[in-house]
């Protein structure tokens, strides 16, 4: 078997190409204006709208996988609330659209990425989940609420890390749709729990879990808590660049900050659990670009023999700026 693994593509269609400078239009404050720039140019990623080809360059390098996992966030998200914007949700369409079109909707797997669902803009001040983007995870990009897949001995498991990971999004919610979101919260958890309990002893475990967040809301399942012996792997995106899946590592319990913001308290409470990631034997898929400082971005292969116990190995491989 031949798997081939992307996340984070942040494909931008021409309506969110259209709103370059959409995130320094979010921001009112000139100097956290200046401080985003600055993290932005310096660091993270100059023109978040002018990597397209970098899918196209990812498909031609990977002609004929035999099973492809696609990791969450296919939009640049430009208006914060996921795919309930129409632009940000003809990005997805698009990018899953590529994926498809190349190898076939019977090989793609896929989970929503907290970019489908919506997210504050940095900062804080404008976006956030919508439930109405929940919805058109299944209506419009037609990804399943979480999937399973058994391939010779490895139960392999993709979930919606935002929706598990919804009570660390709590305060960011629209205070009326928070019941639902909520509500579907417990159906999809109640799915998940089912599957994880329904693993046959002798099989291993592989989850695909665009961020990180959701692993100890995992962890709290004492069905998944049981299991985790049987855990061979977790595929984690959301961090972009392997630098910072290092950092993070390090960082690995320390203090919740409280008082910066919401952002910033939900980033330290996810580093104070990430001291779970061991358990759950994370990995991470990188974003095609990387980090623009470190140019570390690109996707993740894995061969195995399903009729053998081996473990699946893992490739990392670079894609150049
Ligand atoms: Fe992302």
């Amino acid at each position: 078997m031949r798997l081939l693994v992307v996340s984070d593509l942040h494909w931008a269609g021409p309506a969110e190409q259209a709103r370059a400078g959409y995130e320094s239009r979010a921001i009112p404050n000139p100097l956290q204006r200046a401080l985003a720039a600055a993290w932005r140019r310096g660091f993270w990623l100059s023109d978040p709208l002018a990597h397209n080809h970098r899918l196209d360059r990812i498909l031609a390098l990977n002609p004929d996988p035999d099973l492809v996992v696609a990791n969450g966030d296919y939009s640049v998200d430009s208006a914060f609330v996921g795919l309930s914007d129409d632009a940000c949700c003809d990005s997805a369409e698009r990018c899953l659209g590529a994926l498809r079109a190349a190898y076939g909707s019977d090989r793609l797997l896929a989970v929503p990425g907290d970019h489908e669902l919506g997210k504050l803009s940095l900062f804080g001040g404008v976006g956030g989940p919508r439930f109405e983007s929940w919805r058109r995870v299944g209506s419009r990009l037609s990804l399943p609420d979480w999937w399973q897949r058994d391939i010779g001995h490895h139960r392999f498991l993709g979930v919606p890390s935002s929706l598990v990971a919804l009570p660390a999004f709590e305060s960011e919610l629209l205070p009326g749709e928070a019941p639902a979101w909520r509500a579907e919260r417990a159906r999809v958890l109640q799915g998940i729990a089912g599957a994880v309990a329904s693993t046959g002893p002798d099989r291993r475990i592989v989850l695909f879990c665009h961020d990180p967040t959701a692993l100890p809301h995992l962890a709290a399942l004492p069905e998944v808590r049981a299991r985790l012996p049987q855990w061979e792997a977790t595929i984690i995106g959301h961090l972009h660049s392997p630098a910072i899946a290092r950092l993070a590592r390090t960082l690995a319990g320390m203090p919740e900050i409280r008082g910066l913001g919401s952002t910033v308290r939900r980033y330290s409470a996810a580093l104070n659990r990430a001291r779970m990631w061991e358990a759950f034997r994370v990995r991470l898929c990188p974003s095609p670009t990387g980090a623009e400082a470190l140019k570390d971005g690109g996707w993740l292969t894995a061969e195995w023999d399903p009729d053998r116990r081996d473990p699946i190995a893992w490739t990392r491989h670079r894609l150049p700026w």
